[in-house]
């Protein structure tokens, strides 16, 4: 071919690119407040028909802090509480991640600066049965407008909130349903399940289970929903090296698809690919979630424990010899998760903190053997280790007595990025180095690290777990750990976003480098990780993005870092834009 003439046709490509492009640009975006497309007030009035009333117009929820709604109790009580979990949890649109709340209408400015709605959805749809879920589904899809999902708020990414949206709100989803004998149909499984709706929090359904003499996975905080992103997500909690991930318990989603149809999504019938990609792929992008029904399993007798050590206890080695006992620990806790253990743990300011171990056992004496090996190592790192054990009758009791006051009074509004960690690196000496000085320079960035140490391993001799899109690591990690900083209100907002840029360019760089074959948790993660797709999904994301693509051509869910969210691009207005293809 002549050099002149395939140049012509690369312009003349190009040029079609340009106008395909144009085009495109013009009718793919959804819209938002103002733009001609946006829903009329009579098309609203009919949905909130359609809801029973129950559409809701919504405002900040820190609006009371602000003129003309200045309220300065209730201002108050939002300011002291407002880095805690419960007042967002609550609350049909708000969020616990700062960098998302993005101070549009924030506690902690003065009552004369404007509360404006920013990323908050414009309406929510407070959603008390499947028919105002499908009402709201179907009408982001027939105007054209943003749909977000939001349960709790927890989400550290900022999957459910989104500027100029629809949102439909699941907290008011409550239903508990015990079902004696589960017989799913083709399913092994037959035994004690519950059902649970999409908005049941972990502290309900915990506190259910307990008064049955029974146990349900949950999140270790107890304001976590189980049904929404924490089981879709994987879910992992104290009782994850018993019964592996949360979405391995799960045995039916009941799902409204993204057409408004429902259905229920079991692993035999014919949305076995909707049940595969829900347990585990993530939720807020292949339907709304209604119900959940879960194995649940007999409760039994545990001990808890607790140790810890500090710079002090490594007397005059200081730094290297708390870190040298930090690796102790961490090379050993194999011996405690596959004796059924998890192990949660946090280093912040030169204090080690093993603050709840759980595991199966019926008395303290009956677990000495899988400490053994971790008090030796510690030993040998010059700490002489004090754990101290308690008994308890059922699940409930531990929780409570190990986390409920953590959790409590431990604020949630923070920066974050996480890691999962491969135990082969941690259980070679050289390697697990590696790792702890990484650990040790985002210490040393002001970082907190807080970790789970588990065996996620299915038991599936013991459940008969079906294959799910669990992200694959966590049957090989031993760690999830975070990095956090709680958010400084105090500070000037750019000072946050830097501490940000930190923890992702500096930080994470490093921690990763230290971590290979890792990979990083979806549901506690950096909004800004690369490469998200392998680093959340690992090998099942193919798979994933062809359900989501046939679930959802049109793309009416959409949440960032979901499945298919790399279809979507953000423009300057805050309109949801489909992403130019290989612009
Ligand atoms: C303080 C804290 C502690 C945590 N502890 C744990 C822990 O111990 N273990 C653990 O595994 N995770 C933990 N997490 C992470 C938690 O699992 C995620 O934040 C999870 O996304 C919360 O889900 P949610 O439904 O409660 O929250 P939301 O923020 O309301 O929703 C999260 C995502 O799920 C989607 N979603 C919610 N409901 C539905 C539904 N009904 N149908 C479809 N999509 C839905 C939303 O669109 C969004 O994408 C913790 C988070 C925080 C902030
Ligand atoms: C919905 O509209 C119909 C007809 O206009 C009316 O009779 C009915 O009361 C409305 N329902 C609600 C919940 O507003
Ligand atoms: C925060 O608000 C600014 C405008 O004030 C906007 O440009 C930015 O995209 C918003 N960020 C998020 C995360 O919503
Ligand atoms: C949502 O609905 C519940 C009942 O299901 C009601 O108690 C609550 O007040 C409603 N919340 C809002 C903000 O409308
Ligand atoms: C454990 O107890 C011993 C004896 O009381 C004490 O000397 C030691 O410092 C304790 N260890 C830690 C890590 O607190
Ligand atoms: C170490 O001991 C000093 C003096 O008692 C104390 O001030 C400091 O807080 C201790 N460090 C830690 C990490 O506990
Ligand atoms: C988890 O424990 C099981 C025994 O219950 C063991 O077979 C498996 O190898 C352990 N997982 C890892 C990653 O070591």
């Amino acid at each position: 071919m002549l050099p002149g003439y395939s140049l012509l046709l690369a312009a003349y490509v190009a040029g079609q690119l340009q106008i395909a492009r144009a085009l495109s640009s013009t009718r793919v975006c959804k819209n938002i407040p103002n733009d001609n497309g946006w829903p009329s007030e009579a098309d609203w009035s009919q949905l909130n028909n359609a809801t029973g009333g129950r559409l809701i117009a919504t405002r900040p929820l820190a609006h009371v802090c602000h003129d003309p709604d200045y309220d300065s109790s209730a201002c108050q009580d939002l300011r002291d509480n407002w880095l805690l979990p419960y007042p967002h949890v609550q609350d049909p649109t708000s969020v616990i991640a700062p960098y998302f709340q993005n101070q549009s209408c924030s506690p902690f400015t003065g009552k004369d600066t404007p509360c404006a709605r920013g990323s908050y959805p414009v309406y929510s749809i407070n959603a008390s049965e499947t028919a105002h879920v499908q009402a709201g589904i179907r009408f982001a899809h027939a105007k054209n407008i943003r749909l977000v999902i939001k349960n709790t708020g927890h989400d550290l990414l900022g999957k459910s909130t989104g500027q100029g949206s629809l949102s439909i709100w699941t907290h008011n989803l409550r239903s508990i349903k015990h079902i004696k004998n589960y017989h799913g149909d083709g399913s092994p499984y037959t035994g004690a399940a519950v059902r649970l709706g999409a908005g049941v929090l972990g502290d309900d359904a915990m506190k259910w289970a307990a008064s049955i003499g029974a146990r349900v996975m949950v999140a270790s905080c107890p304001t976590v929903a189980v049904a929404g992103g924490y089981t879709a997500g994987g879910g992992h909690g104290l009782l994850t090296s018993l019964y592996g991930m949360a979405a391995d318990s799960v045995l039916e989603w009941e799902v409204v698809l993204p057409t408004g149809q429902l259905v229920t999504a079991t692993p035999h019938n014919g949305h076995a690919d909707l049940y595969w990609a829900l347990s585990g792929g993530g939720a807020g992008t292949f339907g709304v979630v209604v119900s959940l029904t879960t194995r649940i399993y007999p409760d039994e007798p545990m001990v808890g424990a607790s140790f810890s050590f500090d710079t002090n206890s490594t007397a005059s080695r200081g730094q290297d010899g708390f870190w040298d006992a930090v690796v102790a620990v961490q090379s050993t806790l194999g011996s405690l998760v596959d004796a059924g253990a998890v192990a949660a743990y946090a280093v912040a300011s030169g204090y080690f903190s093993v603050y709840a171990v759980a595991m199966p056992g019926t008395d303290v004496g009956s677990v000495e053997a899988p400490f053994a090996p971790i008090i030796s190592a510690v030993n040998q790192a010059g700490v002489q280790l004090n754990v101290s054990k308690t008994a308890h009758s059922g699940f409930l009791g531990l929780f409570n007595t190990y986390l409920l006051q953590a959790v409590r009074t431990t604020p949630a509004a923070q920066i974050t990025t996480g890691r999962m960690i491969p135990r082969s690196l941690l259980e070679d000496k050289s390697k697990a180095q590696v790792v702890a000085d990484a650990m040790r320079f985002a210490a040393e960035q002001g970082f907190t690290m807080s970790c789970a140490a588990v065996n996620g391993t299915r038991k599936s001799a013991v459940t008969g777990s079906h294959p799910n899109a669990v992200f694959p690591l966590w049957r090989e990690a031993l760690l999830h750990c975070i990095w956090t900083q709680t958010w400084d209100f105090s500070a000037p907002w750019a000072e946050m976003l830097a501490r940000q840029d930190v923890l992702t360019n500096i930080v994470m760089p490093r921690i990763e480098a230290a971590t290979p074959g890792g990979g990083a948790y979806l549901n506690e993660a950096n909004f800004e990780q690369d490469h998200w797709q392998e680093n959340f999904y690992g090998e099942n994301y193919g798979r994933l993005k062809n359900i989501k693509d046939a679930l959802d051509p049109t793309g009416v869910l959409y949440s960032r870092t979901a499945v298919g969210s790399e279809d979507w691009v953000q423009d300057g207005q805050g309109r949801l834009c489909r992403a130019r293809a290989s612009a």
